[in-house]
């Protein structure tokens, strides 16, 4: 089982014809809304790759639909709390390119309290994953508790922030980045990635797939070729489908096949949460 503490958001899209820039108004092509947060993508990727997903979080204003549409693709939702504060939203601009840029407000996602988190890892296994990502708050408390209780605790850096995983250093079993927060982390430990004493470290590298770094081996990893209209989304995609192949026992090479398998789909995709691909599309789609 599967304990994700991440942020829950209304993702707000606009198309545009090109990024803007400083001082410009930019009419949009298109407008569209819907769920995310990494946290809440991450869990619906993960419910979607068979895994059973307890989301740990908070929304705030008009937000209840976000913990429905929660319960409706299969993650347990009891321990969302309700917090009067705006719900967390994100805006994203897409050009025609397929690349974004986000404007986030954090609202409820960072209102959590050890009492909320607690309270729901008091009802965690031994060999059950603890999933985290950077939008909420209770990252360090968490993965303490976690760690404690025989948990597996896995992480990532997204969006990358220094202090909080140097906070975590020595609680975490898996670590999962992009090339960008590798650099980020290099930048701000003087050390790559895959020196810091984590078990097991994966950054991804975009259409060149990724890179899986062990104690003992770094193996890389091709990507499926894919179209893309839309990144935003993948990245969680890939990292939810991965720890739920992990939590369902496959080994870290069929993990990361999958998880590819999901990232790919994904960007061919416009949208967040609300379009991550279920284990039978992936299925349809790669054959076997
Ligand atoms: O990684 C994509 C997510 O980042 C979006 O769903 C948006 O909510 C932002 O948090
Ligand atoms: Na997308």
């Amino acid at each position: 089982m599967i304990w994700n503490l991440g942020s829950i958001n209304i993702d707000n899209f606009y198309e545009v014809p090109h990024l803007p820039s400083a001082g410009e108004t930019l009419a949009a092509q298109s407008y569209g809304f819907g769920l995310g947060g990494k946290g809440a993508n991450m869990s619906v990727a993960a419910a979607r790759a068979g895994a059973r997903v307890s989301h740990i979080g908070a929304i705030g204003h008009n937000g209840q639909w976000t913990r429905e549409r929660l319960m409706e693709y299969g993650v347990d939702t009891p321990h969302i709390a309700k917090i009067d504060v705006p719900t967390g939203h994100a805006n994203i601009v897409i050009d025609a390119q397929g690349e974004n840029n986000i404007v986030l407000f954090q609202g409820a996602n960072v209102e959590l309290t050890e009492a909320i988190i607690g309270a729901a890892l008091t009802e965690a296994s031994p060999g059950d994953f603890l999933l985290m990502q950077n939008e909420t708050n209770g990252q360090a408390y968490a993965a303490s508790t976690a760690q404690a209780l025989g948990l597996r605790v896995a992480y990532a850096a997204a969006p990358f922030d220094a202090d909080a995983i140097t906070d975590l250093f020595g609680k975490i079993d898996l670590l999962v980045l992009n090339e960008v927060e590798a650099s980020q982390l290099e930048e701000a430990t003087g050390k790559s990635a895959g020196a810091l004493g984590i078990a097991d470290v994966v950054i991804t590298l975009g259409a060149q797939g990724c890179k899986w770094i062990s104690s003992t081996t770094e193996t890389c990893f091709d990507a499926y070729p894919a179209e893309a209209l839309d990144t935003t989304g993948a990245g969680d995609t890939f990292t939810g489908f991965l720890v739920a192949a992990l939590d369902r026992g496959l080994d870290m090479e069929a993990a990361i096949d999958l998880a590819l398998k999901a990232g790919s789909l994904m960007v061919t995709r416009r949208g967040t949460a609300d379009v991550i691909p279920d284990l039978k599309e992936i299925q349809d789609h790669f054959g076997a």
